[in-house]
């Protein structure tokens, strides 16, 4: 128990100079010999007004720094998207295949395999009413395969930034993944225990949300 603490506190600190401020969640890092190979965790999306724009997604991150990350979730940004993508590459829309409204309950599962990381896989799924959408989406063309080691699971809620202001947070309560799981690249599956915490940030310190990770369950309540 000590140890994973304090890996997960190192962890922490590394990754908190990578990305920005304007997330918060969990990060789960791989053990010292091992990856993921499959993220996954169910979410209600939740009922959101006015203009500013939050994002809710879970994914695999390869190296500390999270420069390639491959994701899949919804977006509020006057009204509710589902995507997919490969981080740096452009998310696709996939709205069409699955619908989002305020209420349903959403699982995504992002999958990428030890031995080929040409691809990964993204599953949204729609579980309220039975819409799916698999996708298999190319490695960015831009990422060193050296780096592509799959080494952070991640459940994130993502509020955004206009150029140099402050972050507007809409109002989402309390958003909590469920059945939040990794597996191993030996099929080892494990959950959120030992994961490092992150909270939406101004740019002047304001914290406005409180993580929380228990076993298979990540909890982002807003501040
Ligand atoms: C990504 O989207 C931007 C903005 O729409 C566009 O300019 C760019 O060409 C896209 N990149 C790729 C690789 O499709
Ligand atoms: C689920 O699908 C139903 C039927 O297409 C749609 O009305 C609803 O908005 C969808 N909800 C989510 C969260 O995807
Ligand atoms: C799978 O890998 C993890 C991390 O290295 C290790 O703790 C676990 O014992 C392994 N499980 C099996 C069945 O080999």
């Amino acid at each position: 128990m000590k140890l994973s603490t304090f890996v997960a506190s190192l962890f922490t600190s590394a990754a908190l100079a990578a990305f920005d401020q304007n997330r918060g969640g969990a990060v789960l890092k791989a053990p010292a010999d091992s990856s993921f190979t499959s993220v996954t965790g169910t979410f209600t999306v939740p009922s959101l007004t006015g203009t500013s724009k939050l994002s809710v997604w879970v994914a695999i991150g390869d190296t500390l720094e999270q420069d390639i990350v491959l994701k899949g979730g919804i977006t509020y940004d006057n009204g509710l998207t589902s995507f997919v993508a490969w981080f740096p590459d452009n998310q696709t829309d996939i709205t069409t295949d699955v619908p989002i409204s305020a209420g349903d309950s959403v699982t995504v599962t992002v999958s990428v395999s030890v031995e080929d990381k040409s691809t990964g896989t993204v599953i949204v799924e729609n579980t309220t009413q039975s819409k799916k959408s698999t996708q298999t989406i190319p490695v960015p063309a831009r990422a060193d395969p050296a780096t592509l080691t799959a080494l952070a699971a991640d459940w994130f809620v993502q509020a955004y930034q206009a150029a140099g202001e402050l972050v507007n947070v809409p109002k989402f309560g309390t958003l909590e993944f469920t059945k939040a799981s990794a597996t191993l690249a030996n099929g080892t599956v494990v959950g959120a225990t030992g994961a490092g915490t992150f909270e939406i940030q101004g740019t002047s310190g304001q914290i406005y949300s409180k993580t929380t990770v228990a076993s298979d369950t990540v909890t982002i309540e807003q501040q």
